[in-house]
């Protein structure tokens, strides 16, 4: 016997046994069939909710390069995309534009038109799949030429005039066929401005998933590519998204959305944020989502693309931890390549 193998042999003072009194948590951990026994979360496909990126046209697909994998659709491909993701088995969409350049302006405009291509898209994939659930984004992004959420005069964002023109396009959106409306533009009222708004337009069974805190980060980099803000946005959105350092005040903006109707919650961006999703899940008991946004999906594909990462299973690994995390469902562009995997 060697003089290190008995330093070692000497190290405990104590037997295991005596120190975790005879707790050892490894017993459970030892075969698949104990493991899973005590598995306390688990993910399902009815958990995920896919965004499609949505372009005009006819049978046109596009590639993003920031977000390999991910395509733009014109509404007869999304229709298809929509069949697919109800085969298997995940809930709904949330449809997401990228409007031609030309139709852009300071006021986004376009997005009070009944035609526009979010509510052409919507109109499609509801007469086709009517039983998906269609969620829309009803914010001004991807109609103004400036790429803000909101209505820009003289380098301030307007609050009230961009809540009245969102509670407008919202009501348009359930007329086209939306079963949710997701405000993402953090204007103060909006979220009542719309219940409103589609109450008296009767749609009082559309419902409201408000992006309740929504902070200003990098990680939406490669949205913005998909839907043509990248080099159009002046400037940045923290005078209306929330501050990354803050916690107490999500918590504030949830409760306010929550009061004002908002039906389902969400964070945004998503992995960064699993602490605010806890504390929101915990203190309002509200049906909770995330966003897991273009930055993560792209740093995932990257990583795996390279061969740093099993890329499958850390994109199981990231949507079981929002479900630990407290979250009733997940917004991703995995939704179904998970689904696939999870259905298998
Ligand atoms: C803006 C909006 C953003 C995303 C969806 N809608 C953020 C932004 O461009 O500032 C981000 C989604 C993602 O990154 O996947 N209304």
């Amino acid at each position: 016997m060697n003089k290190v193998f008995k330093v070692a042999e000497n190290a405990l003072s104590r037997s295991v046994d005596d120190i975790t009194q005879g707790r050892r948590l490894r017993r459970m951990r030892r075969s698949e069939w104990s493991r899973n026994l005590v598995q306390e979360n688990q993910l399902n496909a009815k958990d995920l909710i896919w965004p499609i990126f949505i372009i005009d046209g006819q049978s046109q697909r596009e590639e993003i390069s920031a977000m390999p994998g991910v395509g733009r659709f014109s509404a007869d491909l999304a229709v298809l995309e929509a069949k697919r993701a109800m085969t298997l088995g995940i809930p709904a969409v949330a449809l997401f534009a990228n409007v031609d350049v030309s139709l852009r302006d300071a006021t986004g405009s376009q997005i009070l038109d009944p035609d526009n291509l979010i509510n052409r898209a919507t109109r499609s994939i509801k007469d086709n799949v009517p039983d998906i659930g269609v969620i829309t984004d009803v914010a001004l992004d991807p109609f103004t030429d400036h790429g803000h959420d909101g209505i820009l005069r003289e380098g301030i964002i307007v609050n009230d005039e961009t809540v009245d023109v969102i509670a407008r396009a919202a009501e348009l959106q359930a007329r086209a066929g939306a079963d949710i409306i997701a405000p993402s533009d953090m204007m103060d009222g909006r979220i009542g401005a719309i219940r409103d708004s589609l109450d008296s337009g009767g749609f009082q069974d559309v419902a409201i998933m408000s992006y309740a805190t929504k902070f200003a980060s990098a990680f939406y980099g490669p949205y913005r590519e998909a839907i043509g803000t990248d080099k159009t946005l002046k400037g940045d959105k923290k005078t209306y998204y929330l501050d990354p350092a803050n916690t107490d005040e999500a918590l504030r903006e949830t409760e306010q959305d929550i009061a004002e109707g908002a039906d389902m919650v969400m964070v945004k961006p998503g992995m960064p944020y699993l602490d605010i999703v806890r504390r929101v899940k915990e203190t309002f008991q509200m049906p909770t989502f995330a966003y897991q946004v273009s930055g993560e999906y792209s740093m995932i594909e990257a990583a795996a693309a390279n061969g740093w990462i099993d890329g499958e299973r850390v994109m199981m690994e990231s949507l079981l931890a929002f479900k630990r995390a407290g979250c009733d469902g997940i917004l991703t562009y995995f939704a179904p390549r998970a689904a696939e995997l999870l259905n298998r």
